[in-house]
């Protein structure tokens, strides 16, 4: 056998056994729906009523989270009577993940039957009509990372060798997030999220030809995880947090700590965004 193929084995196997792991902790219950948080919005699920929870290191082969602002723990539970997985914080590229250790967390949710999946992270806000705590909805992503995890050999099992990109962010949640928001009073932006392995921060000219391109916001995450959902059939949804304006003609530098204080003081705002669509799924 191939080693890349023995190597994708071994990753299959691992996704398998974190997943009777977890079953064996929530008693084999099944969630629909999962949630991944980003940076500084771990605590954005106010609505949740926690079943059970497990951090990141009891779960085997699971990566570690090495980043402020995440938690690293998955929630079972139940908002508005619906079941849920919420992963309380994920991985990036920039930690030194490969694609697909950053994708476990989706290919584990796969494997315990989730269909529906909603990713937020905070991103720097591109589009001159955005403000810093403003929600963005995704309606697209640009890939920038130059990684994806579906490289090397395909599992027909978990989804196609070229899964469908065309209609990734599913147009029904997206109206669904619509309503939510306007029953919510909560002004939510519709965009295309770009994403870039980091982690440097973005210089003048890189913001420039990000805008050039469509790019509304950007950010350091969520793509990977997204086309592992995407390869996975599952419906996709997915919210940035703009946590500050990357304006090229205004360069002002961007910390983690500011980052991480504006997403943690809207994560409420958000929350309630997500309460409302997870109703409605
Ligand atoms: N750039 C990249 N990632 C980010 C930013 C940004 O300005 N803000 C929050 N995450």
């Amino acid at each position: 056998m191939q080693a890349h193929q023995q190597n994708k084995d071994f990753y299959w196997q691992q996704v398998r056994e974190a997943a009777a792991y977890v079953k064996d902790g929530i008693g084999a219950a099944k969630a629909g729906i999962g949630i991944i948080t980003g940076t500084g919005l771990s605590e954005s699920m106010v609505d949740m009523e926690p079943a059970a929870q497990i951090p990141y290191d009891r779960i085997p082969h699971f990566p570690a989270s090495t980043v402020r602002g995440h938690a690293g723990r998955l929630i079972f539970g139940q908002i508005h009577g619906r079941r849920v997985f919420v992963m309380q914080g994920r991985f990036h590229l920039y930690e030194g993940y490969s694609a697909p250790r950053v994708c476990f967390p989706v290919r584990l949710m796969q494997a315990l039957g989730v269909e529906n999946l909603i990713v937020t992270n905070a991103a720097g806000g591109l589009c001159t009509d955005f403000s810093a705590g403003d929600i963005m909805a995704i309606s697209d992503h640009i890939n920038l990372t130059g990684e994806n995890p579906l490289v090397g050999p395909n599992n027909e099992d978990w989804g196609i060798r070229f899964p469908d990109m065309s209609a990734v962010y599913d147009a029904g949640l997206m109206d669904r997030a619509m309503q939510a928001a306007q029953k919510s009073g909560i002004h939510l932006h519709k965009g295309v999220y770009a994403g870039l392995k980091g982690p440097s921060l973005e210089t003048p000219a890189e913001l420039r030809f990000l805008r050039q391109i469509g790019a509304d916001a950007v950010g350091l995450s969520t793509v990977m995880e997204v086309i592992a959902a995407a390869h996975a059939r599952m419906r996709i949804c997915g919210f940035s947090m703009i946590t500050n304006i990357a304006d090229p003609d205004h360069p002002e530098p961007a910390t983690l700590e500011a980052i991480i204080q504006t997403a943690q003081k809207s994560a409420p705002v958000l929350g309630e965004l997500l309460s409302g669509i997870v109703k409605e799924v």
